[in-house]
């Protein structure tokens, strides 16, 4: 990832919903015009573009600000499941709905449970490691990183992993109608993929509402249907879209990270040297790779008061958008932004987000590249890229749809 750049940015003139093609292989060049030339964007539809680092976690943790994108959702994407699911499920809920939900959820991915999980993630990666060095080339996403995350959710709710490529091919096209620019050809397949993901789920709902209740649930819809058994103020829509966001949360955005911090790698020779190594700190390394990565790109709030931030002043009733990848860029917060420094300290990037939405399933993806990272990297230091990668056109999941590599 280069930050060189042929014509000068005007950043005024940037527009999120026409985004460039360069924008999609490298848009750091983009962030960083906006950061210093015009840090409260406006875009095209009356919303805001915010770029750096304290606007951008002032507007995230102020609580007054609404998650809430009814009207705007259904202008985009009309009235069926598509517009049920990002209208229903607790990440575009506020309080007391928001924390109603997350509450089922949070034990799910407290520290301790995910530590239950280290095993299952190791024995994954060693069977993905034996499996590839079969072979000279792979395709990494195909291969390898897109294989992870989804096992691991899979366990999470008690589904057989076999299912994993149903859950990913419905999940994008759930996600797909998120990005800034979508056709109504992905609107009308997100509402058809909505609706085969809630009648998936349903039948496992259905199996365990059959089954007698768990003391202690033993996977998120045993956990879902024990609340709906004990009379807890939770609707069948409720439980089937709150499954269908974790899904989705867990196994996209893990899977662009991992293809994402292995390309960086690829591209730092000497931080491919030190992730292999036995002086790595692992966990330090990790969340270099997330900040540098940031493979959750554009975030939103609606405020409902004015504002006030460093930059200047957002008035009430304005939809914000948070540019996460230029947060994590912002040179008045990091030195040196565009280093790749698997020992990078402090970091305090924004990937996972802030207030009462941070990220729920954060120790999960940073145990997933804690496990996969190093061990891929001790097993072919020498991988490099037969052809450019192929990114995703997706502004909001930044992500590589194809890289194909030679592990020797
Ligand atoms: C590197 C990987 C990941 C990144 C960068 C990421 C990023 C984020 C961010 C920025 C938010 C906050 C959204 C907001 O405030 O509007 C969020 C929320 C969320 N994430 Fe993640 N995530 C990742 C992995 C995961 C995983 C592995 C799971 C689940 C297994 C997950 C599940 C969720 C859920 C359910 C929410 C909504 C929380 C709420 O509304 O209270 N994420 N994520």
């Amino acid at each position: 990832m280069t930050s060189a750049q042929a014509t000068p940015i005007d950043p005024k003139a940037f527009n999120l919903f026409n985004i460039p093609d360069d924008y999609y292989l490298d848009p750091q060049p983009y962030f960083k015009a906006l950061r210093d030339e015009d840090p409260i964007h406006r875009n095209a539809d009356g919303s805001v573009l915010l770029t750096r680092y304290e606007d951008i976690i002032t507007v995230w943790r102020d609580l007054s600000g609404v998650v809430n994108r009814e009207q705007a959702y259904t202008k985009k994407f009309g009235p069926g499941p598509l517009l049920e699911h990002h209208t229903t499920s607790m990440l575009f809920r506020d309080p007391p709905d928001h924390d109603r939900l997350r509450t089922i959820v949070n034990p799910f991915f407290s520290q301790k449970s995910i530590e239950r999980l280290r095993q299952a993630t190791v024995d994954i990666v060693a069977k993905l490691l034996v499996d590839i060095e079969k072979k000279r080339d792979i395709d990494f996403i195909l291969d390898f990183s897109s294989k992870i995350p989804v096992q691991l959710v899979c366990d999470i709710f008690g589904v057989p992993r076999e299912e994993g490529p149903i859950i990913r091919d419905l999940g994008a096209q759930v996600l797909l109608p998120l990005n800034p620019t979508v056709t109504q050809e992905i609107i009308d397949a997100g509402h058809v993929a909505t609706q085969k993901f809630k009648d998936y789920l349903l039948q496992y709902i259905n199996l365990w509402r059959k089954r007698p209740m768990e003391e202690t649930p033993s996977n998120i819809i045993s956990a879902l249907v024990a609340a709906e058994k004990r009379g807890e103020d939770i609707s069948e829509n409720e439980m089937a879209h709150l499954c269908i966001l974790v899904l989705n949360g867990g196994h996209e955005t893990t899977t662009n990270l991992i293809g994402l911090s292995t390309l960086a790698l690829i591209n730092h020779p000497d931080q491919m040297a030190l992730m292999a190594s036995e002086e790595l700190n692992v966990p330090v390394a990790v969340e270099e790779c997330i900040r540098f990565c940031s493979p959750l790109q554009l975030q939103g709030r609606r405020t409902t008061r004015e504002v006030v931030i460093a930059s200047g002043l957002i008035p009430a009733h304005t939809e914000v958008i948070f540019s996460v990848g230029a947060g994590n860029r912002d040179e008045r917060v990091f030195d040196h932004p565009n280093a790749f420094d698997l020992n990078r300290k402090p970091n305090l990037h924004l990937a996972f987000g802030s207030g009462i939405h941070v990220c729920l399933g954060r120790p999960l993806a940073r145990l997933e590249l804690a496990i996969a990272l190093p061990a891929l990297a001790k097993r072919f230091p020498k991988m490099s890229l037969i052809e450019p990668p192929v990114f995703n056109k997706n502004a909001r999941f930044r992500g590589i749809q194809k890289m194909k590599i030679n592990l020797y």
